[in-house]
């Protein structure tokens, strides 16, 4: 499957619906080294002048080592029908199951970042900032109900280098 870029500003979802409801992929490493696990939390925004994303990673995760080793990350979103794929890599860790494997998705290795073939839609971001969730400053008591181990999320700041949107080629415009 092909992609084309997507100017950030020319972006019309809702991230809200996005996260939320259609959740994504987060996935860091390189060819024959990489992980992913699904998220719902984050967001995307301005900071420093820069279009970025944030996402929150616990450091249970397997992910989570290559999130810390590589520079580069994406967010990959799909269409309905892949919820339970997305359930798969949301609920299993890659250090007990092949993800690659079980789910039949087909990896792009693109510069640094990898990403899926089968995603509609795909951030590619570079790490700017990293911060751990310190519970001191959680301001609603409830927030603490997420961590009942302790495993307080990395928040991990990615300027949006690129976006890529999957590119249904229409065969009129061949003509
Ligand atoms: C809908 C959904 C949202 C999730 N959001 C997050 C998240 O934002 N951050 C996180 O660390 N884990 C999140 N998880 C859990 C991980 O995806 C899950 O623990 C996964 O199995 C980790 O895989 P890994 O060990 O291969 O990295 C979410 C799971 C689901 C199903």
């Amino acid at each position: 499957m092909r992609f084309k870029e997507l100017n950030p500003a020319n972006m019309k979802e809702s991230p809200f619906t996005m996260l939320a409801d259609n959740w994504m992929l987060v996935t860091a490493g390189e060819e024959g080294n990489f992980n992913m696990l699904t998220a719902s939390w984050g967001g995307f925004g301005v900071l420093w002048s820069k279009n970025v994303s944030y996402t929150v990673v616990r450091p249970t995760r397997y992910t989570f080592e290559f999130m810390e080793k590589y520079d580069r990350y994406t967010l990959s979103f799909f269409e309905p029908e892949y919820k339970d794929t997305l359930m798969l890599c949301g609920s299993k860790s890659g250090r007990e199951i092949n993800k690659m494997k079980d789910t039949g998705l087909t990896p792009v290795f693109d510069g640094g970042s990898v990403y899926f073939s089968e995603a509609r839609l795909v951030m590619v971001c570079k790490k700017l900032y990293w911060q751990d969730m310190n519970p001191d400053n959680f301001l609603d008591a409830s927030i603490m109900d997420n961590y009942p181990k302790k495993d307080f999320h990395r928040m991990y700041v990615g300027e949006v280098e690129s976006i890529h949107e999957k590119w249904v080629i229409n065969p009129l415009d061949l003509q």
